[in-house]
Formats: C-alpha cells, structure tokens, sequence
C-alpha cells in the first residue's frame, strides 16, 4: 500500500503537544495512529496535546506504561494504549482491542509491534526521533489508506 510521507521538526514539548492539536483537527470516527518512539521521545506528549485537540483537560493524559489502556472523552472518545509490556497480539485479543478498533473511537497505540496484525491498513502511523540538543524532536507522519489524503492536505 502506498504512504504518504511528512517530516517535521519540533523544537521543544510545547510545540510538540501544538502539532499533535493541531492534527486532532483531522480526526474522525474510528481513527487509528501509532506512535514509535524512543523512552523519553515525546509521546506522551504527543498524545496529551492530541487530547487536547480533541476538548480533553489535558491534565488527565499520563504515561500509560502501567496502566495500559486509558480512555479520554472529547470531541471523539479517545483509546490511549501501551503496548510495551505485551509480548503478543493474543494478549490485546483478550482485553477487547479489536472490538474497539473496529468501533467509532479514536484509537492511539503506543509500541505497535506486537499488534501488527490485528491493525487497519488505513491509519496514520507517527515516528519520534531526538534531534539535535535536549529538546528538538523529528517527527514523522506516515500516512496508509484515507490518511495519504488527509495528511496532503493537512496544514501544521
Ligand atoms: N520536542 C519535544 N517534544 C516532546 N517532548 C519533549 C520535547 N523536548 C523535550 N521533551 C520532553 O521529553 C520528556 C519525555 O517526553 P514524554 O514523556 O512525552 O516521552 P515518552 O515517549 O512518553 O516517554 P516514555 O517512553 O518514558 O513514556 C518530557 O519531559 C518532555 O517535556
Ligand atoms: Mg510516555
């Protein structure tokens, strides 16, 4: 399947969590993004300003790690997993992932891996790199399906 690439720069968490608001703008019913990134990378940060994107206060967002499965509800209901503790797709089964991707929500999942099969081949895929300093991030949007689209025409 075809991607549509984006790569932007982030100097800091404030325009990191600004970018991610800014995409939320683009979200619709049944949504799914994934979120890669190194420990430290931003996506917690990503993911609080995608909430807030979305009418959510932002002070509910927090690191999923040991809860992993966190529901906000804004403008879209949004499903914030972590998927770093899994060792396989059998365990996000169990717990009703694919139900809930398979709903209207708004699905985000950190550390993918393990989950590759059980995921839509229309979604929107996002890479955290470090940057050059402490605080500059890369942030890469790979868009499948309906999302080649959307991110062409997405103005950050
Ligand atoms: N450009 C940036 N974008 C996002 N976060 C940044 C940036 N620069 C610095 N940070 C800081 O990096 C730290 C880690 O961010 P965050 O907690 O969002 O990462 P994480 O990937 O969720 O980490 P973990 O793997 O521990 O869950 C935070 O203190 C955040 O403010
Ligand atoms: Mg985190």
């Amino acid at each position: 399947m075809r991607v549509l690439s984006l790569r932007l720069t982030s100097p800091g968490p404030a325009q990191t969590e600004q970018l991610a608001g800014n995409l939320a703008q683009l979200l619709q019913p049944g949504d799914v993004i994934t979120l890669e990134a190194p420990l430290g990378g931003g996506k917690t940060t990503f993911v609080r300003g995608l909430a807030a994107g979305l009418g959510v206060p932002e002070d509910e967002v927090s690191s999923p790690t040991f809860v992993i499965w966190q529901i906000y509800q804004g403008r879209l209901r949004l499903h914030h997993l972590d998927a770093y503790r899994l060792r396989s797709a059998e365990e996000l089964e169990e717990i009703g992932f694919p139900e809930t991707l398979a709903g209207q929500d708004v699905v985000v999942l950190e550390w993918p891996g393990v989950a590759e099969r059980l995921l839509p081949a229309d979604r929107l895929h996002v890479r955290l790199e470090y940057g050059v300093g402490e605080d500059e991030r890369a942030l890469e949007f790979e868009g499948r399906g309906s999302w080649r689209q959307r991110l062409e025409g997405w103005q950050p």
